[in-house]
């Protein structure tokens, strides 16, 4: 029913493919305790982060499933860790696992987590909230639960309703307004994080975001709270709205409790997202330090996004080169080529690890068209010299050949 795997440098009893089980609710399900293998990149960042926290912290994985992260944090970092699941399958797998890597630093428990949250306010430094699809849930009783200078690792699996496919549903969870875009990923995160944000805040904590990425099918945000009204209303002031046209691919944004009546430059209609958090969704020298924790790791994908996010400049929302070029009716451009031009041009830009073909940049949306056209008339002209000078070539030699 389990095999033995090997995930970071601890040994994890993980449900073999196939086996059957119930669910909380009772439904049956694949197997009778949760374990990802596509979350591994998740728990390495995870124990990458509380090992860069460079403090003793006692760590809540509040909902463990098998226990993978929490479990992986008490051995990889050495810190206290309670790991506790509804799911008694679940609490006995956990505890095989914090047997087999003979620790001595967790401590286990079988509740249900918002239970667990409201009988130990105050304990914890450090919550995980690693639930099925949204986090909203579990969101008040940890900000309650927390210590007052502790940080939250928040999952949310639920991108479609963040990302814009289900906009009812995200007004629902989150009380705010999506946005499907090029961008609808960056957007949904900072939906997350505003959601959080305004959470605290009934609480007279402020957030500020440590590190935050969007992987495969899921957003996850490490904020760190801090204590006061003050706090609280510093971080509410980071809060407001993104305007996008889709016609020219302009956008803009602006920060304020309520929306602006805005229209775009092109006489195109600007669509409207948020409340959405526009502060800083990275913190550069806390991603560096992350990517230093995280040397003892061998999957090299870690490290190339860690350094990817640490690398890209904080500003809100970025533009994808092809879909720029498609309404600019031009063949695509390589990104790398539209970086250097920006550059050139006294911008700033670098790539995000949002999107493949997006770049941040502090250029206005028409500097950004510009540059595309210019490049692309560069790489037209010199297509133009490669050609002739074939052709050249080609006439002189084709005698002798
Ligand atoms: C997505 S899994 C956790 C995965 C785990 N963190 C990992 O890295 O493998 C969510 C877990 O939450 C548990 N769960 C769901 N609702 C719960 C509740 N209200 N209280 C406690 N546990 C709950 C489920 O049994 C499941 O094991
Ligand atoms: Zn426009």
């Amino acid at each position: 029913m389990y095999k033995e795997i090997i995930e970071g440098r601890t040994r994890l009893l993980v449900p073999e493919k196939g086996t059957f089980g119930r669910t909380v609710a009772g439904r049956i399900k694949r197997s009778p305790v949760f374990y990802n293998p596509r979350m591994k990149l998740n728990r390495d960042i995870c124990c990458s982060v509380v090992r860069a926290l460079k403090r003793d912290v006692v760590f809540l994985d509040l909902l463990s499933g098998s226990g993978a992260k929490g479990i992986r944090v008490a051995h990889e970092t050495g810190q206290s860790v309670h790991l506790n699941d509804a799911s008694e399958d679940a609490v006995a797998l956990i505890e095989k696992n914090a047997r087999l890597n003979g620790l001595d630093n967790v401590t286990v428990s079988n509740e249900n987590a918002n239970l667990l949250l409201q009988k130990r306010y105050g304990s914890f430094d450090f919550i995980d909230i690693d639930p099925f699809g949204t986090p909203v849930q579990f969101l008040d009783n940890s900000l309650m639960a927390v210590d007052k200078h502790g940080v939250l690792g928040i999952t949310a699996t639920d991108t479609a309703p963040l990302c814009g496919v289900y906009p009812a549903a995200c007004f629902r969870k989150y009380g705010a307004r999506p946005l499907r875009s090029e961008f609808c990923h960056e957007v949904g995160l900072r939906l997350l994080v505003g959601y959080a944000a305004r959470t605290a805040a009934k609480y007279s904590y402020g957030i500020r975001c440590l590190l935050s990425h969007s992987t495969e099918h899921y957003f996850r945000v490490y904020l760190k709270v801090f204590k006061g009204k003050k706090k609280a209303d510093a971080s509410l002031e980071e809060l407001g709205y993104v305007y996008y046209c889709r016609k020219c691919l302009e956008h803009e944004y602006g920060r304020g409790y309520l929306p602006e009546l805005k229209s775009c430059g092109c006489d195109g209609r600007y669509e409207v997202a948020g409340p959405l958090w526009l502060g800083r969704i990275q913190d550069a020298v806390f991603c560096k330090g992350v990517v230093r924790m995280s040397w003892y790791l061998t999957d090299p994908g870690t490290e190339r996004l860690l350094e990817m996010i640490s690398e890209e400049i904080d500003i809100p929302f970025y533009y994808d080169i092809h879909r720029v070029c498609r309404v600019l009716r031009t063949s695509a451009i390589p990104t790398d080529e539209v970086i250097q031009a920006l550059e050139d041009e006294g911008y700033r830009a670098t790539r995000t690890h949002f999107s493949k073909t997006g770049i941040k940049t502090d250029a206005p949306a028409e500097v950004v068209r510009g540059v595309l056209l210019m490049t692309l008339s560069f790489l037209i002209s010199h297509l133009a010299i490669m050609i002739t000078t074939l052709q050249a070539v080609r006439r002189i030699h084709l005698p002798i050949l």
